[in-house]
This record gives structure tokens, C-alpha cells and sequence, in this order.
């Protein structure tokens, strides 16, 4: 970093001034959030799983459903992975799911059900890293621990006119200590959310807010007018093409769905036989579909009827996802570790899906 160091830039009056400006704004701006009412450590803890990588807009009915399905950590504990998958489907980022419900049997079996308040138990827990511990235990028991997050991120990044990349090991240490200099001695909680709330509806990525900041004057990047360039904005990787289809295998009522295996984007989650094609004339990707579905299922079909196309992106693929009736040849067996289920049309509501198979089984 160029310039004088955070300790000076941020001074001990710089700092009050600052907390105050920003907890009173808070007071009168602080949406109105499910989670915002509670401080009870699970609901807190389910807010900020479910935040990771998501808009509040999206997080709200699923985190209400979910806390009306499992209201205390046994509950979850004792629940099946799959009803907790139905329950975030649609959310995405699965295995934050699969990571949460691992983590209440932890509580339950390790810390007799109670969240714990050590910050180094709580870290260890799956799915939680340093801004997850800190935010739990700042908003929950008021413990004085920094966060940056996304939108902490950004807001920090331009209150120290940080020009470097804030994802860089040299940004991460600048924007924490920083974080930990703003804190204050009480009210982290409430202080970290404030910090949240700013940086998600004011100090936005494009074209910020800076006539309707309440901290606009101790902000370095704005003092230079450099807050439209920090943090600096990434290049935005560039789409692949890639051609799938899936299959609606259809037997005495029933369709074939598969599990998706540990380890992907999907794990945990059923689909319907899915697979990458090559092939660039019509006949000679169904002939590919039916060998790589043979593969996948130990099924032989013959695909039918192109049923529909979905477009969608994920990562860096931009998809054109076919999909086929299909007709079952002969009956064979899954290879090993791959699971398939015959279910009938109204079971489907009862399968956590991905986003995709949920679209193909409106279809069913
Ligand atoms: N983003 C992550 N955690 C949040 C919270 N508690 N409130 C608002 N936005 C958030």
C-alpha cells in the first residue's frame, strides 16, 4: 500500500468518529431482516451460511423455511440429508448445506447441542472460516471479532484507498487489520452488520453512493475520487461453449434419475442422466448419448423425441442442454458408486434436484 499506514490514516479520533457515524446511520437504515430479530447462535449461524455467495433478497424465504422445517440444531441433526438438500434447493453452493448439517451433528455429538462460543471450536467446524466464526460470534455474544466479506471488502478496500488486489495475500492482511482497527470495543455485532449493510446498499460495486455514505468524509478513496476504480474490477473470463444433453428414461410410469456424485458442484443432489456431447451432427450425438448413458447407468436406450433446450450458465461454460425422451432397450446395472432410482412423477417433489432436473421434471 502507498500512503500512510492504517494506524494513521485511522487515528483513535478518526476511529470514534467513524463508529459513531456509521452505528447511527445503522439505527436509522437497518433493513428489516428474519435473521435480525433473533440471537439465537443457530439461526445467526443459518443466516450466514446461506448469505455466503447470496443476495438477502434470495436468502430470506428459504431461511424462514428452513428454520420453520429445523428449528434448533438437533432438529437438523437428526434430519436427512436429503430433505435438508429439497429444503436449499435452489440456493446453490450445495455443499454449504451438506457442510452446516454435518456441522449440528458435531454440536450435538461434541458440544451437547450447544453452539459453542470459542472462536478456534468454532473455525473448526465444516463450512465456517474466519469471517463465517467471526460474524456468528459478534452478532450471537457480542464477541469483538472482525469480519470482511464481500461487501466489507470492498467498503475497506476504498475507506484505505487500497489500490492492490484485495484477494491478494498482502489485500487480505491490510483489509483485516483494518477491520480490527474500526471494531469497537462493544456492540461487534451490530458494528460488523452496519459494515455489511453499508457495503451491500451503499458503497456498491459500480457508480457508490457517496452523497448518501454517513462515513463518506473519512474515506481515503473518495478524498482522492478514486472510489469508482477501487477495488480494482477483475476481467470478467470469457464463456465456453459446451453442448449436453439428459435424458427422460421412461419405464412403466417411472423415470430415471441419478445421484450426482460426491466431490461435484451437484453432490448429494438427483438428476436425470446427463452427459457432455461432441458429437456435430444430429444423429451422431444421439448414437454418443446412448453409449454415454449406457456408461452412466448401465442402461442401453434409444433416444427419442427432443423434448426441449435449455440455455444456462455455470462457471465458465455457457450450456445448451438437450433434452430427449428416451426408451429403455435393456435393464442393466449402475456401475459402482453410481446410484439410480426409478421414481414415479409425483416422487419428484420429494428428490432434491439441481436447477436443470427441476426444469426437465415440469416436463415428466
Ligand atoms: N451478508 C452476509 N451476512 C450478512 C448479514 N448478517 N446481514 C446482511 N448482509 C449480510
Amino acid at each position: 500500500m502507498t500512503g500512510p499506514p492504517l494506524a494513521e490514516l485511522f487515528d483513535a479520533s478518526r476511529r470514534r468518529s467513524f463508529r459513531g457515524r456509521l452505528l447511527r446511520w445503522f439505527g436509522r437504515h437497518a433493513r428489516d431482516l428474519p435473521w435480525r430479530g433473533t440471537r439465537d447462535p443457530y439461526a445467526v449461524w443459518l443466516s450466514e451460511i446461506m448469505l455466503q455467495q447470496t443476495q438477502v433478497a434470495t436468502v430470506r424465504g428459504y431461511f424462514e423455511r428452513f428454520l420453520a422445517r429445523f428449528p434448533t440444531i438437533d432438529a437438523l441433526a437428526r434430519a436427512d440429508e436429503q430433505e435438508v438438500l429439497r429444503l436449499w434447493e435452489g440456493l446453490g453452493y450445495y455443499r454449504r448445506a451438506r457442510q452446516l448439517h454435518q456441522a449440528a451433528k458435531i454440536v450435538v455429538a461434541e458440544h451437547g447441542g450447544q453452539f459453542p462460543r470459542d472462536v478456534e471450536t468454532v473455525r473448526r467446524l465444516p463450512g465456517v472460516g474466519r469471517y463465517t466464526a467471526g460474524a456468528i460470534l459478534s452478532i450471537a455474544f457480542d464477541a469483538r471479532l472482525p469480519i470482511v466479506e464481500a461487501n466489507t471488502r470492498r467498503l475497506l478496500s476504498r475507506l484505505a484507498a487500497y489500490r492492490g488486489d484485495p484477494a491478494s495475500a498482502e489485500g487480505q492482511r491490510l483489509l483485516w487489520h483494518l477491520a480490527e482497527l474500526l471494531l469497537p470495543g462493544k456492540q461487534a455485532g451490530r458494528f460488523n452488520q452496519a459494515m455489511m449493510e453499508l457495503g451491500g446498499g451503499t458503497c456498491t460495486p459500480r457508480a457508490p453512493r457517496c452523497e448518501q455514505c454517513p462515513v463518506a468524509i473519512l474515506c481515503e478513496a473518495r478524498r482522492l475520487g478514486l472510489q469508482g476504480g477501487i477495488p480494482r474490477p477483475k476481467p470478467r473470463a470469457a464463456l465456453t461453449p459446451r453442448r449436453e444433453a439428459a435424458v427422460l428414461l421412461r419405464r412403466r410410469g417411472r423415470v430415471l434419475l441419478l445421484r450426482c456424485p460426491d466431490g461435484g458442484r451437484w453432490a448429494g443432489l438427483w438428476d436425470f442422466p446427463r452427459v457432455a456431447l461432441d458429437g456435430e451432427r444430429p444423429a451422431e450425438r444421439r448414437r454418443e448419448l446412448a453409449a454415454k448413458v449406457r456408461d452412466l447407468t448401465g442402461i442401453a436406450i434409444e433416444p427419442g423425441e427432443l423434448l426441449h433446450t435449455l440455455r444456462h450458465g455455470v462457471t465458465r461454460y455457457q450450456i445448451t442442454l438437450e433434452c430427449y425422451a428416451a426408451r429403455c432397450l435393456a435393464p442393466g446395472s449402475p456401475p459402482d458408486g453410481a446410484e439410480v432410482k426409478w421414481l414415479r412423477a409425483e416422487e419428484l417433489a420429494r428428490y432434491p434436484l439441481s436447477t436443470t432436473g427441476r426444469k426437465l421434471a415440469r416436463l415428466v
